[in-house]
């Protein structure tokens, strides 16, 4: 899809379909939707305000044919909602309600008005960017499977921005790269993650990292990472026949102000282990990559955005299978950093992965480590599909992950971290067990964490929730949805 801002007035727009919006309670819409009802005869004001008694309520749409007063064929209304409540975020999702609306109607050329910079009062580079993120994420689909495309919904072709003021098209242009450039890191990552786990296997995952443009990256092999030391994370691979891989991918720019680590799980498949899950929990589970998803999202469009930001992103891939040489439960296995751990349930494998990711990444002498996964069902029942978890050592970091993912449309909340939480994780007869109590199981997911990243400022981010939906939620489709690329990627570029 080509997405691009062009200048000229909506009554010159050539297109299958105008996307124009309308605030709640407007009665006599002005701007660019008063432009639009004035060449409409007014039939916006006067038959669908008044008469059809469509009142601009967020995310709903009115379908109007312009009977050839405007070059346009059909006019999509979206509702914004109050104007005291709209935002950048909203922009993104009445973007994407409108796309959908659009593809219904089989559009292939479809124009939109810059939404938020006129009553909005939003600045016109952040509202196009938010347009281009919500059209570019509702444009996704994972179809290469299906022998027989659903054709139900048209691929729009042209998506453009139409702007009056020539001196704003420059910045419109920005805005839209940026936002395009950002969306196509989340993709990116639904991509990995919807793929199935008999084709996305750690290999796999090893062969898409090396094929980053712009981006180095190391594979460590089983024996290497044996020599390393790194017990935790080749235990839980035992079970399976696919061969672990311990992936280093790195940005560095000259001059980089800071040195950052991102730590994404990637289980590519978790049945459990021996303590193997039940099925309905078991369905989903191609998704415990989606940390892995997005930190490859994250390096996929770094060398397009440029920061001065060194960054690592790791990835220890494995698969939790309950294969024969499987690890067990009373197992004791030594990390990276010589610590031993009793393995009190084969099904919490993700932070056994994440300990030696984590120690490898201290031997790196970064500033700071945040790491992102799908660790714990108790997080989703806490916080359900809308809000990943975070916990961290730092508040300061917390903070700046946490206001990152709001200006993103990804919302973080944060779950305590009190040493208290450790005392589940007590052992006979190593260092400590990893697994603990359900109690609290995100909390102490997260302080079995912290044991490894000792003084290093470190967060890491829960997003069991909100990477996988069932049904469509705000702009994202259901199935994979690519959560943390944006939350990483604003972290980085507001350095
Ligand atoms: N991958 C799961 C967590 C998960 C659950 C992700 C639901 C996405 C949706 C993780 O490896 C796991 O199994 N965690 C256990 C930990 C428990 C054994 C302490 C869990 O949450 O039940
Ligand atoms: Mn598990
Ligand atoms: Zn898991």
């Amino acid at each position: 899809m080509k997405i691009n801002g062009i200048q000229g007035s909506l009554a010159e727009a050539k297109c299958d379909v105008l996307i124009i919006n309308l605030f709640k309670g407007v009665i006599t819409p002005g701007g660019a939707t008063g432009a639009v009802d004035k060449a409409l005869d007014g039939l916006i004001s006067s038959y669908v305000i008044k008469k059809e008694k469509f009142e601009g309520e967020l995310n709903k749409t009115y379908v109007l044919p312009t009977y050839g007063k405007l070059p346009a064929d059909k006019v999509v209304i979206v509702g914004l909602g109050e104007s005291e409540k709209f935002d950048l975020n909203k922009i993104r999702e009445v973007t994407a309600t409108a796309y959908r609306k659009a593809q219904e109607l089989k559009a292939k050329k479809v124009c939109t008005i810059l939404h938020g910079a006129g009553i909005g009062g939003l600045n016109p580079e952040d509202c196009a960017q938010s347009i281009a993120e919500g059209a570019v994420i509702a444009s996704y689909k994972f179809d290469k499977y299906k022998s027989k495309k659903d054709d139900k919904n048209t691929n729009i072709e042209e998506f453009s921005i139409v702007e009056l003021d020539k001196d704003k098209i420059e910045q419109l242009n920005k805005g839209i790269e940026k936002g395009k450039t950002i969306a196509d890191g989340v993709n990116f990552a639904r991509d990995l993650v919807n793929e199935p786990a008999c084709e996305l296997t750690p290999a796999k995952l090893a062969q898409t990292a090396q094929s980053l443009q712009g981006i180095s990256c190391k594979i460590i092999e089983k024996n290497e990472a044996q020599k390393l030391g790194m017990g935790a994370f080749l235990s839980v691979a035992k079970g399976s026949s696919e061969p672990p891989k311990f992936i280093h991918m790195t940005y560095k720019p000259k001059n980089a102000k800071a040195k950052i680590a991102i730590i994404g799980k990637g289980l590519t498949f978790d049945s459990g282990g021996l303590d193997l899950k039940p099925r309905g929990s078991m369905v989903t589970m191609k998704d415990d990559m989606s940390g892995s998803a997005a930190v490859v999202g994250v390096m996929s469009v770094l060398p397009k955005l440029k920061p001065d930001v060194e960054i690592h992103a790791i990835v220890a891939a494995c698969e939790n299978m309950p294969g024969c040489s499987a690890y067990k439960p009373g197992d004791v296995l030594t990390a990276m950093n010589k610590k031993t751990i009793e393995v009190d349930n084969t099904d919490a494998e993700g932070r056994l992965t994440l300990a030696d990711a984590i120690c490898y990444a201290n031997t790196l002498k970064v500033d700071k480590i945040i790491d992102i996964a799908t660790l714990t069902g108790a997080c989703v029942v806490a916080l359900g599909r809308f809000a990943s978890g975070i916990v961290g050592n730092n508040q300061d970091l917390v903070d700046d992950l946490i206001n990152a993912g709001n200006e993103g449309g990804e919302r973080l909340w944060q779950l305590p971290l009190y040493e208290e939480y450790f005392g589940s994780l007590k052992s006979d007869i190593a260092d400590f067990k990893h697994a603990g109590s359900r109690e609290g199981g995100a909390q102490v997911a997260g302080i079995f964490l912290s044991k490894f990243a000792e003084d290093t400022p470190w967060a890491h981010i829960d997003i069991a929730g909100p990477a996988w939906l069932d049904k469509n939620v705000k702009e994202m489709p259901k199935g994979a949805t690519g959560a943390g690329v944006r939350t990483l990627i604003n972290y980085i570029l507001d350095l």
